[in-house]
């Protein structure tokens, strides 16, 4: 029970590793904030709301766009009105406009860019706010743990305004780390590589599976539970001294 009574609020938490996050955290015994722009699971099953309330009572689900302030300021003031304290904020949340520079339209570029890095400075600031007026606990007033990419350290093949944005992530984990360490707030970064949700399209292409095979030194690709351990580790106390580092679970990816 490593989030026991730490209150979490996750984006992006109906499918994938949003919601291998969720479970993990729910499991851990944090108060999980479910938040995504949809209730449709990618990979099937039940919506993420109900496979929380199996591990327990202490979960609630908000649709909302993490690229709208109005939606991003209501799920802060329902997790405080909830829960009270809000201890981790996981920016998960993200899209993708598969293309290369030369083919994105502007509308593209503009909605990638306000869910990958509007929606995480809306959130990291909410967060920011509140855990400013809270007392420290366990050495810390806050964690904030963003969701980045190998892509944006190396270039995301046909995918530039993904890779852009996601570059952007990691120096914006690094500026919050910086200017708010002082005040007790802990900001880091998860970077996975590529890990098998239940996505379709381009994520299963044989051509893009046989390349991140390609890429991967170790011999399977990854799980969402695999980012969902190194987020975990991220959001509790063990991860104490640690800010503004992006840990890479890429199977060795980028090392090679
Ligand atoms: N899967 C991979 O191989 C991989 C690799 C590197 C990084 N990542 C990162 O991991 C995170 C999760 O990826 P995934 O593969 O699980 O993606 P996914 O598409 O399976 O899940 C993303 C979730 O975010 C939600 N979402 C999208 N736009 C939203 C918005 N505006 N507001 C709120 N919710 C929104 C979706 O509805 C979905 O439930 C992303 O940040 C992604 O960039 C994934």
């Amino acid at each position: 029970m490593r989030l026991k009574n730490k209150t979490a609020i996750i984006t992006g938490a109906s499918s994938g590793i949003g919601r291998a996050i969720a479970v993990r955290f729910m499991e851990e015994g944090a108060n999980v904030v479910a938040v995504d722009i949809s209730t449709a699971v990618v990979e099937g099953g039940a919506p993420v709301i109900e496979v929380l309330s199996a591990i327990g009572p202490n979960a609630i689900f908000i649709q909302g766009d993490v690229a709208r302030s109005e939606d991003v300021s209501h799920v802060f003031a329902e997790a405080q009105a909830r829960f009270g304290r809000l201890d981790i904020v996981v920016n998960n949340a993200a899209i993708h406009a598969p293309k290369p520079l030369a083919e994105t339209e502007e509308t593209e570029w503009d909605r990638v860019m306000d869910v990958n890095l509007k929606g995480a400075f809306l959130c990291s600031r909410a967060a920011v706010r509140i855990m400013l007026q809270q007392e420290i606990v366990a050495e810390t007033r806050g964690r904030i743990v963003n969701i980045s990419s190998q892509h944006g350290m190396v270039s995301a093949p046909g995918d530039f305004a993904y890779g852009v944005s996601k570059a952007g992530l990691v120096y914006m984990t690094k500026q919050i780390a910086a200017d708010y360490a002082a005040a007790n707030i802990i900001c880091n970064a998860v970077a996975p590589g590529k890990i098998l949700t239940g996505k379709s399209g381009r994520a299963i292409l044989p051509e893009m599976l046989e390349y991140s095979h390609k890429r991967t030194p170790m011999p399977r690709l990854g799980r969402p539970t695999d980012v969902a351990s190194a987020a975990l580790f991220l959001a509790s106390d063990e991860a104490s001294y640690i800010t503004g580092h992006n840990l890479l679970v890429d199977g060795g990816w980028m090392a090679a």
